[in-house]
């Protein structure tokens, strides 16, 4: 299974593994693209990585986690992050891109939240945001994704997990509001919409869900289920599952797989291409969980950050001959 092809709207993947998002830290404090990045990219496309969904890239300087996040908040990140995008396409990959605002999380000295909480004492202390807040980051998600669809992007992935301001929306722990948007669903709905108006509709569109927050009172995935079932309708093709992040103290069993449960029962209640992971090792593993209905791709995150020619060294053992591209043939073991 891992290594059937999958038609997602336009968007032909060559097998299923994916690069999942992860924060690289490596951009200038304006959010530029620097050779690392070109690099770090090209290299998993290079590795046969069918999807590769660039880091959390920041769609609001104060909605930076650090000072060194990539940006696609400004017209002027648009050549640098097309070096990206072109280089992977180079190598057979197709390129996804996360945006994100980081909410309460953010490195920036007042930032915004839905409610006024702190994430923790090391985390500033938010402000609650106006409806006037509220629209400019709609707008933001908007402009951002008008601008990976020039820069040529195959995927666009916004991110509402790990405690981030969507995220921070969806939850009853850190969404206290009493007006509208104490709807938890009302800005993800909005974001949504306003995206696909400049997102073209035969390309793909995802959200990325933190499926469960590890405490009594939360975020679980049949609620995210429903949820996803409320934003089909309005443009939303891909479901990427991870989990917690929003609260502080969470308490997490980790296991190889141990999110794949929640991407199956959101798959299995919404039908949506779902992309599930979490600590996955090995190719079996992700095999078998494509064939148990888990999920359509499987993300393999710090595997790959570790070792970029993993899937190609490791197909062999489920019967199956990934070839080295040219350029390396005489390496192959
Ligand atoms: C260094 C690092 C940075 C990450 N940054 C992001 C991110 O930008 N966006 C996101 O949604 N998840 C992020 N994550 C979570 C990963 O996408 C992935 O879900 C997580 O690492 C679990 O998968 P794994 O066990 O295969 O690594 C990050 C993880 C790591 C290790």
């Amino acid at each position: 299974m891992l290594f059937k092809e999958l038609q997602i709207k336009n968007l032909k993947l060559h097998n299923r593994a994916v690069l999942p998002p992860m924060c690289m830290y490596m951009a200038n404090k304006a959010g530029e693209v620097d050779r690392f990045h070109v690099m770090h990219y090209a290299t998993r496309a290079i590795g046969k990585i069918a999807l590769i969904i660039q880091e959390a890239t920041a769609i609001h300087p104060n909605g930076r986690i650090s000072n060194n996040d990539l940006g696609i908040w400004s017209d002027t990140h648009i050549p640098g992050l097309r070096v990206i995008v072109d280089e992977v396409h180079k190598y057979g990959g197709a390129m996804g891109i996360q945006i994100n605002h980081a909410g309460r999380k953010a490195i920036y000295k007042k930032p915004i939240a839905p409610t006024a909480l702190q994430f923790n004492p090391r985390y500033n202390v938010p402000r609650e945001m106006t409806l006037r807040d509220i629209k400019k980051v709609i707008d933001d998600f908007k402009q951002a994704a008008r601008r990976a669809n020039e820069i040529g992007y195959d995927y666009l992935e916004i991110h509402a997990a790990h405690g981030y301001l969507l995220c921070e929306f969806l939850s009853p722990n850190t969404n206290k509001r009493t007006d509208a948007y104490g709807e938890r669903t009302l800005l993800i709905k909005e974001v949504v919409k306003a995206v696909r108006e400049v997102w073209p509709e035969e390309k793909p569109l995802g959200v990325r869900f933190s499926a469960s927050e590890y405490v009594d009172q939360g975020i679980t995935p049949e609620w995210i289920a429903d949820l996803i079932n409320e934003l089909k309708p309005l443009g939303l093709d891909v479901a990427n599952i991870s989990s917690g992040g929003n609260v502080d103290e969470q308490e997490i069993k980790l296991f190889p797989g141990y999110q794949l449960e929640f991407a199956k029962i959101i798959r299995s209640k919404t039908n949506i291409i779902t992309i599930g992971g979490g600590l996955i090792r090995d190719l079996d593993l992700a095999d078998h969980a494509i064939e148990d209905g888990s999920c359509d791709l499987v993300y393999f995150g710090r595997l790959l950050l570790r070792d970029p020619m993993y899937v190609i060294n490791n197909a062999l053992k489920l019967g199956e001959e990934v070839r080295y591209p040219e350029f390396y043939k005489r390496a192959k073991a």
